[in-house]
């Protein structure tokens, strides 16, 4: 039995950090375990500008200087490069082409986010048709800029558990067809319906895939009382569905990713008659990916997920440093701080079988 892997530094290419106080936690959560972060641009008011973005990165590096060493059991060790966000641009239907070509070619926005108006938390703002975008979608296409996909309906007609798979009929298929170069990430994927769908796809379409969605089912959210930390969008689906996604991810195939969507939220918002949607997983991604990679007999295939496949489709470099999980007991904490707010972690009070820490190690591979 395997008790301890060493892989290279992974990074997160979907993630939540908020903005303000919160930042000092939440970047020092993720700067702990990963080295560069695929950050989220659905603040109040959204990161629609270069400028804007820019500045947000600015402020997310201040927060990694001012970070102190976390102090969690179990996510000891500091990084041993400094945290590098890599910020994109959310859209709206009033998005410039040359705008986010200037964004991209001048390195202040490495991708653009499409939130469905309407479909998630801060998307009131998002696109409320496609065809309103299709001058930047030519521009991205053609400069070879990624373009990040919320992928759900927001038709009030169709079912929430429906909303990943008609997505993928109504708009997805239409649009790859119309952008055949573009290229698409499938964010947070949750139904064997967008498995299949990337898969049948050409290699400028990939997913990320979170750590709660490969470690539960709707069940684990509504079975025996609610429960609102398991809340997040897309919603967690029936098991077969989260088979399908625990398949693909430690397939060994680079089209799937780790990406954790890491949505911190604090508990007053989650633990409310109609609460916010988001698992706060950075504390403990590594942790939980290694669980699931572990259960799957798959922990050989554990760094292309974290670690390869992302830095493969955006063209960046694979990490030259290392992180070591070992196989041992560790307990999630009750709560944490988020700013000056309180958070649950995902499976707070929960035990799990692997632990994290950063090799300091030189590279040598
Ligand atoms: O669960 C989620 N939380 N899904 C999203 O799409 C947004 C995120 C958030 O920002 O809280
Ligand atoms: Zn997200």
């Amino acid at each position: 039995m395997t008790d301890l892997i060493r892989i290279r530094r992974p990074d997160d290419w979907h993630l939540h950090l908020r903005d303000g106080p919160a930042l000092t936690d939440t970047v020092a959560a993720t700067a702990a375990q990963f080295h560069r972060a695929i950050v989220m641009p659905n603040l109040v008011p959204p990161v629609t500008t270069g400028d804007q973005a820019e500045a947000y990165k600015a402020r997310i590096m201040a927060a990694a200087g001012a970070a102190p060493d976390s102090k969690v059991d179990g996510a000891r060790s500091g990084p041993s490069k400094p945290f590098l966000p890599l910020m994109t641009l959310y859209l709206t239907d009033t998005s410039k082409p040359e705008a986010i070509r200037t964004a991209f070619e001048g390195g202040q926005a490495v991708a653009c986010k499409l939130y469905p108006a309407g479909a998630t938390t801060n998307s009131d703002s998002g696109v409320t048709a496609l065809e309103r975008l299709t001058d930047v979608l030519e521009v991205m296409q053609a400069i070879g800029m990624p373009l990040l996909i919320h992928g759900e309906v927001t038709d009030a007609a169709i079912d929430i558990f429906d909303r990943e798979r008609v997505f993928i009929e109504r708009t997805l298929k239409p649009l790859c067809q119309r952008f055949p170069k573009l290229k698409v990430v499938l964010e947070h994927i949750t139904t064997s319906d967008a498995v299949d769908f990337v898969k049948a796809a050409g290699p400028q379409v990939a997913a990320t895939i979170t750590a709660h969605h490969l470690h539960c089912n709707r069940n684990h959210m509504l079975a025996g009382g609610i429960r609102p930390h398991y809340f997040c969008l897309p919603i967690l689906k029936r098991s077969s569905h989260q088979t399908a996604l625990r398949i693909a991810a430690t397939s060994g195939d680079p089209k799937f990713f780790l990406g954790t969507d890491s949505a911190p939220h604090a508990v007053e918002a989650k633990e409310s008659a109609c609460g916010c949607a988001g698992c706060y997983t950075a504390p403990l991604a590594m942790q939980l990916y290694a669980t699931v990679f572990d259960e799957m007999n798959a922990l050989d295939r554990l760094e292309g997920f974290a670690s390869r496949f992302g830095a493969d489709f955006y063209g960046l470099p694979v990490n030259d440093d290392f992180i070591t999980l070992k196989r041992q007991a560790w307990t999630v904490p009750d709560a944490m701080a988020l700013g000056a707010a309180e958070i649950r972690p995902f499976l707070a009070g929960q035990t799990l079988g692997w632990t994290f820490e950063t090799d300091t190690a030189d590279s040598n591979q």
